[in-house]
């Protein structure tokens, strides 16, 4: 079956992407993804500066998911520089993920991207966490239409903007949005543990983000809900674990999906369990490309 997709002018040779900020740290880790069979893999978010992260614990597994508050730990995009070039000599096709404070750090990090090679640069408009960045700048509509214009006036690769769950109505967001060459959706779910015989927060930074198999009804929500207000490809992302979900996020209204927590669920593996999985989908349903399915379900 070919699962090939065409996303933002990128031919992908499947649909599947690695979701930033798992495995996405090193050049040897992204190659790794890369030939276990992803599509593509998108870097850990990156700012201008190394930034240590806040201090353990960072990430709770729950029975439903995962909880994190890494604290978009880095080297900085200098140091970074390395890593992309790795995993792009290595023959991957990269994302290169960026996080700043406002329209100009953006340009400047994606700048840096495009430089180091990398196949689109995807905006970081929506870490629940880190303070100063994501959350703040991602649910103010104007904000992100800033920066989105911004980066794609300084850049001429395809640029991404992923999108933050956190917010009351997503479509002022999309179509904010929607200058992009691509809309991403969604980032974690903002959400807290409490350890009850320590009768504290779990995370150091007593707030995460919430992904993985919990959390997957909502992206699909969002999907669909962008699909109605926007004429961009959607990459779906939130909980996908196998190819059924892949196939509900295409329904909705992504042409592609990212997979996160899924890689902590199933292992680097995933990537060719969901091609199986996905191509089976279609062989029964009687589809013969991905882009047939896209949509589906709003009739
Ligand atoms: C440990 C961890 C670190 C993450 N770091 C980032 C990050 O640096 N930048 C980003 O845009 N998203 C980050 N995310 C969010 C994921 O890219 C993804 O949007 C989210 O986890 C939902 O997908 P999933 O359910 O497949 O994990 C992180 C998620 C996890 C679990």
């Amino acid at each position: 079956m070919n699962l090939g997709v065409r996303l933002s002018g990128i031919e992908l040779r499947n649909p599947f992407l690695l979701a930033s900020g798992v495995l996405g740290e090193t050049g040897e880790s992204m190659l790794r993804v890369w030939n276990a069979g992803a599509g593509g893999v998108v870097t850990k978010s990156i700012g201008l500066s190394p930034r240590e992260g806040y201090p353990n614990p960072v990430i709770v597994v729950l029975p439903h998911g995962l909880l994190n508050a890494m604290g978009l730990p880095g080297p900085g995009i200098e140091e970074f520089a390395e890593e992309v070039r790795t995993a792009v000599e290595g023959g991957a096709v990269v994302i290169g993920s960026v996080f700043g404070a406002g329209p100009d750090e953006f340009a400047r990090l994606a700048r840096r991207m495009e430089e180091y090679g990398v196949s689109a640069v995807e905006l970081n408009l929506s870490c629940p966490h880190a303070r100063g960045y994501g959350m703040e700048v991602g649910i103010d509509p104007e904000m992100v239409r800033e920066i989105v214009e911004a980066v794609k006036s300084a850049v001429g690769i395809p640029v991404w903007a992923k999108l933050t769950p956190n917010v009351a109505d997503i479509r002022p967001i999309v179509e904010a949005a929607s200058g992009a060459d691509a809309i991403v959706l969604m980032n974690t779910l903002r959400a807290m543990a409490i350890d009850i015989r320590a009768r504290r927060p779990v995370l150091s930074n007593v707030f995460g983000g919430y992904s993985g198999p919990a959390v997957k009804p909502v992206g699909v929500r969002l999907v669909y809900e962008a699909y109605e207000v926007t004429d961009k490809p959607i990459i779906g992302v939130g909980g996908v674990t196998t190819g059924e979900d892949v196939a509900e996020y295409l329904m909705a209204g992504a042409s592609a999906v990212q997979v996160g927590s899924a890689v902590y669920y199933r292992g680097v593996e995933v990537f060719r369990l969901l091609a199986i999985e996905l191509s089976h989908i279609m062989e029964e349903e009687g589809f013969s490309t991905v882009q047939e399915m896209v949509g589906l379900a709003h009739g």
